[in-house]
């Protein structure tokens, strides 16, 4: 048969052959194949609608229900991943515009973030057919959601600091709308002070995060946490901002949870930890804020990536936790699932203690901070709802209720940590709830659940409660 070209085909249906095929892993010419062969079976190929048909709780509705992101592109090694990003966000039905910086432009050409995009590509500032009417206004104000990926040290340094001497800073400094960030550098560029630094001010100011993941890094032998989200990863976090997903019963709520270990100094190289993995506490985090809330996490030295759309605020040791938790406050809810050192060395070395002939150093330890009580005993700004976690090996029940009293918090997340339970670390947990309603202290047992399920059952619980008291 004559080769078939068909000419003026429909927008809308050419995006969706794109996508059919993309989805299908078919080329777009095999894909009709397959349709017109479906249509000859007898099932014909629907033509989609225009425009998707708007969410009804979308947090941020374009005029046509169309969400519309700009993608700003950094000079990383992953802005060949961006270019998956981009079919990504498409296939979610989001409209993509990119912004490449100049070092991106080492890395992909616009060319082909044009082409994956369907739109024309912004690249200069001092553009003068963009510029007419400042298009770099444009581009931050006409959508819903601002994605950075890569986002480079540099370029996060430059949003911390205010900078606007290119099109990509210009147009972030001027932006109206979220910005999401998805870091991608090396974990030494990552983990350096500057960086920390500039992350955490950029979080304060609002910016969300995805990733960045530990894995191994584009130069050899190296490995750390760095490595940009994944494309699907930074779509989903770009969807659920853009759409977020309902009900949202703990809307307009702030919820403060810790997670993690503490690290307790011994001296410059060594510290006193525990198994603790904080995978239950960045669950309940996501959770919360799934369910609407505007959730602070303050974890201690954990190998997670940092939940989306959640501030999160990372310490080391006990008393670092407890002035970050204060300075979080207030809150409406706060949930303690840190396992915080109970004791820290009183006696930490300013340098690295050395085997000398006086034999072992004595270490003594000092109690560390109860954050749990004293955020619940709060004269001032003590939250409406203090939930701690108990963390026991033994007579869980009972040391449970010792400390629900002890503590002055109203409920206990009560779970064995025996390590014949796996919990510490693992993915699973088996938890007893506790609430206090004055003297009465009531104990519901949940069955075995990840931690995921855990969380969202405790966030269901919260929610009510929340109503409940207002
Ligand atoms: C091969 C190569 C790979 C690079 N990869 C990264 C990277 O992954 N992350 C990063 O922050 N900087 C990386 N850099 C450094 C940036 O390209 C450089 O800081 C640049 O100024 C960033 O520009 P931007 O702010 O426009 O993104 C890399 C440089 C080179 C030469």
């Amino acid at each position: 048969m004559a080769n078939l070209t068909i000419r003026k085909l429909d927008d809308a249906v050419r995006d969706e052959l794109r996508l059919r095929a993309a989805r299908n892993g078919r080329s777009v010419e095999d894909e009709v194949r397959v349709i017109l062969g479906e249509v000859v079976a007898g099932q014909p190929f629907e033509v989609p609608p225009a425009a998707p048909a708007p969410r009804p709780q979308a947090a941020v509705a374009s005029a046509n229900g169309l969400a519309r992101v700009t993608l700003i592109i950094g000079g990383g090694i992953a802005a060949y991943k961006a270019l998956d990003l981009i079919r990504r966000l498409k296939e979610r039905q989001i409209h993509v515009r990119c912004v490449l910086t100049k070092a991106a432009q080492q890395f992909v050409t616009p060319l082909a973030a044009s082409a994956l995009s369907h739109e024309r590509v912004y690249t200069d500032l001092f553009d003068p057919e963009s510029e007419f009417d400042a298009g770099h206004i444009r581009l931050a104000r006409e959508c819903d959601l601002i994605v950075v990926a890569p986002a480079t040290a540099d370029l996060i340094a430059k949003m911390a600091h205010g900078h606007a001497d290119d099109l990509a800073s210009a147009t972030l400094l001027a932006a109206n709308r979220p910005i999401l960030l998805a870091p991608a550098m090396n974990p030494l560029m990552w983990n350096n002070a500057a960086t920390r630094r500039n992350v955490l001010q950029l979080r304060r100011d609002g910016i969300l995060t995805v990733g960045p993941n530990a894995g191994e890094m584009a130069e050899a032998g190296e490995a750390g946490v760095g490595r940009m989200a994944e494309p699907t990863e930074i779509a989903a976090a770009a969807e659920h901002i853009l759409r977020p997903p309902h009900p949202r019963p703990l809307q307009g709520k702030r919820v403060l949870i810790t997670a993690g270990p503490t690290h307790e100094a011994i001296d410059p190289v060594r510290y006193i930890a525990n198994r603790s993995s904080g995978k239950q506490g960045f669950a309940i985090a996501a959770a919360a804020r799934d369910a609407g809330a505007e959730v602070v996490l303050v974890s201690g030295p954990v190998d997670l990536a940092d939940p989306s759309g959640v501030s999160v605020i990372s310490v080391e040791s006990a008393r670092d936790m407890l002035h970050r938790v204060e300075a979080a406050l207030p809150v409406d809810v706060a949930i303690f699932a840190a396992a915080v050192a109970d004791w820290r060395v009183a006696n930490e070395g300013e340098q690295k203690l050395k085997k000398t002939a006086a034999g072992v150093p004595a270490l003594q330890l000092v109690e560390n901070p109860d954050i749990l009580a004293t955020i619940a005993k709060l004269e001032n700004n003590r939250p409406p709802l203090v939930i701690g976690f108990a963390a026991e090996t033994e007579h869980l029940i009972e040391n449970a209720k010792a400390k629900i009293a002890r503590k002055g918090c109203d409920w206990i997340v009560a779970n064995d940590v025996s390590p014949a339970t796996g919990v510490m670390g693992g993915d699973r947990n088996t938890v007893h709830l506790l609430t206090r309603e004055g003297e009465d202290i009531s104990v519901d047992s949940w069955p075995v659940m990840t931690k995921e399920q855990v969380a969202t059952e405790l966030v269901a619980r919260i929610a009510k409660a929340v109503e409940t008291k207002s």
